[in-house]
C-alpha cells in the first residue's frame, strides 16, 4: 500500500513556503490507519520497549495507538500549561515557530525502555527536545517511529544514534 496516495499535500499551509502533509486524510480511512499502525508496532516489536511517549498534538494519533498495538502504556508530551502535575519543561524550534514541551515528573520511571512516536519528523526540534525530557527522566530513548519523514531537513542529524524509521519520505 502506497501512503503517500492517502496523505493530502496543501500548499503554503500555515504559511507561504511551507508544503502541509495533512494526514487527516489518511486516518479518515480506517483500514489504512490500521496498517500504518501494524507496520510501525512490526518495525518495532523486537526492541522490548516499556512504553511509547508522543508529542501533542498528532503524535498522540500514531503513538497512543502504536502503544495499544505493541502493549504496552503511553506517556504525553504536551505543550507547557497543559499537565497538572509537577513537570518538567525543555523551550524547542519548530518548523514554523516554537514552544515548550512538557512532561510529568513520574511519567517514566529510571531505566524504562522509551520509543517516541510521532506523525513527521521535519527539523527534528520536536524530537530532540523530546528524548531530552526523556532522558532527564531517567529513560532510555530506543528509537524513534514515524508515519512521514521530509528528507532535505535532515532531522536525523539532530537525533543521535537511536534508531528511526519512518514509513514515508518526502524530499
Ligand atoms: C508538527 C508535527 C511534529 C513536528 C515536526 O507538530 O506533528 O510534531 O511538527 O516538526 P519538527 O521535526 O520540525 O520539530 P506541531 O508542533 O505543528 O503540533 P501539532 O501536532 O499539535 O499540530
Amino acid at each position: 500500500m502506497n501512503y503517500k496516495d492517502y496523505i493530502r499535500v496543501i500548499p503554503d499551509f500555515p504559511q507561504p513556503g511551507i508544503s502541509f502533509k495533512d494526514i487527516t486524510t489518511l486516518l479518515q480511512d480506517g483500514e489504512v490507519y490500521r496498517r500504518v499502525i501494524q507496520d510501525l508496532a512490526e518495525r518495532f516489536k523486537d526492541l522490548h520497549i516499556d512504553c511509547i511517549a508522543g508529542p501533542e498534538a498528532r503524535g498522540f494519533v500514531i503513538g497512543a495507538p502504536l502503544a495499544v498495538a505493541l502493549g504496552v502504556g503511553f506517556v504525553p508530551i504536551r505543550k507547557s500549561g497543559k499537565l497538572p502535575g509537577e513537570t518538567i519543561e525543555a523551550d524547542y524550534a519548530l518548523e514554523y515557530g516554537k514552544d515548550k514541551l512538557a512532561m510529568h515528573k513520574d511519567a517514566i520511571k529510571p531505566g524504562q525502555k522509551v520509543l517516541i512516536a510521532d506523525d513527521l519528523l521535519a527539523t527534528g526540534g520536536t524530537i530532540a527536545t523530546s528524548i531530552n525530557l526523556v532522558k532527564q527522566l531517567g529513560g532510555e530513548v530506543v528509537g524513534a517511529a514515524f508515519l512521514i519523514e521530509l528528507l532535505e531537513l535532515n532531522g536525523k542529524e539532530k537525533l543521535g544514534g537511536i534508531d528511526i524509521f519512518s514509513l514515508v519520505q518526502y524530499n
